[in-house]
């Protein structure tokens, strides 16, 4: 990025990626002290009966300290800035509803969210879709771009959650640059304090969807026949979807070559990061020294360099250590939390009803030796069923109790006996190949730990019922 070290520049991409970066000298001496990690959560309010897991630390704390502590820079990447409600908006989910049942949802935590923000903004001397375009608005060092996924990918949008404060403090996470992902979403983050290893790699990353921007995407895409997943579609011309000999130069560094495959492999030495690191919120006094890792959607923004996010995902199940695929060869029990909301696609019961039949097939002949199986509850935040504005655009009421596109588990993450993973990407293949996304991995026992006792948190509360299994015919 050329730019003279005093010239601090906010850059912004509001309409799929957000970012805002204010460029600076780095503080002496940064990197001594040492990297600390924290678990993150949003839990909704009135879920009263979730038991609440000590040392989470939660989001709408995390976003405000990010900001809070930036003194040099600080880069955002969202798909959409709303921090402030918008009650009086009737295009918005929040619409119709009063002062006092704002404060009720906790509207007040994404006010103080976007405060931080300007506060950020207004310490670097300069100010970001309507918010990160007001942000900037009338700062002569702020910059705005927008990168488009459709043009890049043919669809898409930067799904990835991820802030970097002075190139050392970061988050990663499933929640949206809005206000209802601190109070009325569950989410699930991590965050990291001094640790500018992870922060540099996650800034490739950022810089490589940067670079993006700035190019034509009509001169850089190629349409390629996606085998694994049997459509033809819209890739840059560096993908590895493309024969070698159809392939461009990458304008990403590093571009490593592969043989073609049919797409991307699975690295067999993925880069692992030893960063030790301290985890307050689990066990205050020990440095753990395991090996964790970073990965990133879509491959071909740094593949060759990092796994694929796919593979992040993968490999956290192929991990489990319990008994030598998984879950019948090695004798594990997998559970599945799938969240039920207004926007639930109603096939994916179908789906979830066939994955449970495994259990049944397994069983059906007396040679198979059938230890473990799959077990799938719903989450049903209380109110799933009862979202949108309070009054439609003729001002009548709609009896809505919570604004729209609430009261649903966004969290994304996996864990296992010995690793977990924790990212932003849905489990749908397109998120891992035409939207932007990240995963943070990791063996470390305190993290594993900790993410397992979340989710069991989830799994033995009311709010999860049982998918019921399809009846054995015969
Ligand atoms: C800076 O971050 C730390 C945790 O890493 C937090 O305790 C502190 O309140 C933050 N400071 C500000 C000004 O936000
Ligand atoms: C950047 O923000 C300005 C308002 O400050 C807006 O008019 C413009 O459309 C934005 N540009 C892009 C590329 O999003
Ligand atoms: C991008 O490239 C195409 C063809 O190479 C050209 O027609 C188009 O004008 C370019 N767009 C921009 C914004 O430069
Ligand atoms: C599978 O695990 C169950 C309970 O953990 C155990 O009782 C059973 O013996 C195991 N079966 C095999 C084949 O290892
Ligand atoms: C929403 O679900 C709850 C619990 O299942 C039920 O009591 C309530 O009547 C439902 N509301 C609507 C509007 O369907």
């Amino acid at each position: 990025m050329p730019s003279s070290p005093h010239r601090r520049r906010l850059l912004l991409l509001p309409l799929l990626v957000a970012a805002a970066a204010l460029w600076g000298p780095l503080p002496a001496g940064a990197g001594a002290a040492t990297c600390k990690v924290w678990l993150v959560q949003s839990i909704p309010t009135d879920m009263p009966r979730l038991r609440r897991v000590p040392g989470v630390l939660s989001t709408g704390d995390v976003l405000q300290w990010l900001s809070g502590n930036a003194t040099k820079s600080l880069d955002i990447l969202a798909q959409y800035w709303q921090f402030l409600a918008q009650p009086n908006n009737p295009k918005s989910g929040d619409y119709g509803y009063s002062d006092s049942d704002m404060k009720r949802f906790g509207a007040d935590e994404g006010h103080r969210v976007y405060k931080a923000l300007e506060n950020a903004a207004d310490r670097f001397a300069p100010d970001f879709d309507q918010e990160s375009a007001d942000l900037a608005a009338g700062r002569p060092n702020v910059q705005n771009v927008t990168l488009l996924f459709e043009k890049w990918w043919g669809s898409g949008v930067v799904h990835a959650k991820v802030g970097i404060s002075d190139k050392k403090d970061v988050y990663i996470g499933s929640a949206n640059n809005d206000w209802k992902s601190l109070t009325q979403v569950k989410e699930l983050g991590i965050y990291f304090a001094d640790c500018p290893q992870i922060a540099k790699t996650v800034e490739v990353y950022f810089q490589n969807l940067w670079s993006l921007s700035a190019l034509n995407s009509t001169t850089y895409t190629k349409v390629a026949w996606d085998k694994p997943w049997q459509v033809s579609r819209k890739v840059p011309c560096w993908s590895h979807f493309l024969q070698p000999k159809e392939r461009c130069r990458s304008p990403i560094p590093p571009s490593v070559d592969i043989p073609y495959t049919d797409g991307y492999p699975s690295l067999s030495n993925p880069e692992m990061i030893d960063v030790p690191f301290e985890t307050p919120g689990y066990k205050k006094s020990t440095q753990e020294h395991y090996l964790s890792y970073l990965s990133f959607a879509p491959p071909e923004v740094t593949f060759g360099k990092f796994q694929a996010d796919e593979q992040g995902w993968v490999d956290t199940i192929k991990s489990v250590k319990v008994g030598g695929i998984v879950v019948f060869s090695k004798n594990a029990t997998v559970r599945l939390i799938v969240a039920y909301w207004t926007h639930f696609i109603p096939n994916t019961e179908n789906y979830l009803k066939s994955l449970l039949y495994s259990n049944i097939v397994c069983a059906s002949s007396k040679y198979n030796h059938c230890g473990g199986k799959v077990e799938i509850k719903y989450y049903m935040v209380p109110g799933y069923n009862e979202t949108g504005p309070a009054l439609s655009q003729g001002g009548a009421a709609t009896g809505n109790r919570y604004p729209g596109f609430t009261r649903v588990d966004h969290g994304k993450y996996a864990v296992c006996d010995v690793r977990a993973n924790i990212g932003t990407s849905n489990l749908i293949w397109d998120y891992f190949y035409t939207t932007a996304g990240a995963s943070f991995g990791t063996y470390s026992p305190s993290t594993v730990s900790q993410l397992q006792d979340i989710f069991d948190a989830d799994w033995y509360s009311p709010y999860t019922v049982p998918v019921e299994p399809l009846e054995a015919s015969s």
